[in-house]
């Protein structure tokens, strides 16, 4: 949900459905409700409702469609326009919708994605998004919200949601027991999951002091970002992305189809560990992931 225009089906086309940020500028309004069905690893459907929010169509969804849009949402995403000239009506909107959450369902993950911040100055971003989550936290009743300042233009849009899609995934926790072993049997200095349709970050692991040499926090988000644009370029081409290796200095990073429904990244720094030992442990470790 969020305002009209407030950048709703430009993320949901990106993610969901191969668009590039720059195709986002043809879309339409969103009239009423348009629901999508999107397969998440293996048996997990993701039920994904865009709601078009023209005023008539937000006034009907807090009054007579009350019950069919709140009750039984386990995750709702609230987009706002950074940039909004309507701000006090954006904050009154989302009022309403809290206390329509509230009411159905309470126990719902909310995200609050601070929208459009490529339009905001480098420098000012941090001040503009601390102000506009002072705002909203006042607003947030009982809910448990996370919020995210995020763009289509760059990886925060990809950080959001893989946080989305994490906080639905049964188990993850199991799954990330698993990936930290595998990462210990590969020697590898980190692991990362991916989904395979969205390239979402699913889960990762890294064990050891890794995270101090290479101190960005955001890595994983730009892979996602990066491989999924190298994907749709290799579409174009009508050519299948199956996987790659790079090597920078002493690192090489494998990525590689995993599971029917994931690609796993394995990143070895120990120049003792071959190649072809790295590949061969993914594709022995596919069986036991599946
Ligand atoms: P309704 O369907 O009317 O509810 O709107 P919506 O929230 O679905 O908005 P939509 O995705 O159609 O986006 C409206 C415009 O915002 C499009 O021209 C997008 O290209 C643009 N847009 C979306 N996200 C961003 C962003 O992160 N930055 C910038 N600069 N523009 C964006």
């Amino acid at each position: 949900m969020g305002k009209s225009g407030a950048g709703k089906t430009s993320m949901r086309s990106i993610i969901f459905a191969n668009f590039v940020a720059r195709d986002t500028r043809r879309l339409g309004a969103t009239m009423d409700v348009e629901q999508s069905h999107v397969r998440l690893l293996g048996n997990l459907v993701l039920n994904l409702w865009d709601c078009g929010a023209h005023d008539e169509f937000m006034k009907s969804y807090l009054t007579s469609q009350r019950a069919q849009i709140f009750r039984g949402v386990q995750v709702l995403i609230y987009v706002f326009d950074v940039e909004s000239r309507e701000w006090e009506k954006d904050l009154a909107d989302f009022e309403n919708t809290v206390a329509a959450m509230v009411e159905n369902s309470k126990d719902a993950n909310v995200f609050c994605l601070i929208h459009k911040m490529d339009l905001v100055n480098k420098d000012q971003r941090h001040q503009v998004f601390s102000q506009a989550i002072n705002e909203l936290r006042q607003r947030a009743n009982t809910l448990n919200i996370t919020y995210y300042a995020t763009s289509i233009w760059d990886e925060t849009l990809y950080q959001a949601w893989s946080a989305i899609v994490y906080s639905i995934i049964p188990n993850v926790k199991v799954l990330e027991t698993h990936l930290e072993r595998f990462c210990h049997i590969c020697g590898a200095e980190e692991v990362i999951l991916f989904e395979r349709s969205t390239f979402l970050v699913i889960s990762h692991t890294t064990p050891g002091n890794f995270n101090q040499l290479i101190p960005d926090n955001n890595r994983f988000e730009k892979v996602s970002n990066m491989i999924k644009q190298f994907k749709l370029s290799c579409l174009k081409n009508q050519a299948q992305f199956q996987n790659m290796e790079v090597r920078c200095n002493s690192l090489s990073a494998f990525v590689d189809i995993f599971t029917p429904n994931t690609y796993i990244m394995v990143v070895v720094s120990n120049p003792n560990i071959q190649p072809s030992a790295t590949m061969n442990n993914i594709a022995l470790a596919r069986k036991h992931f599946e």
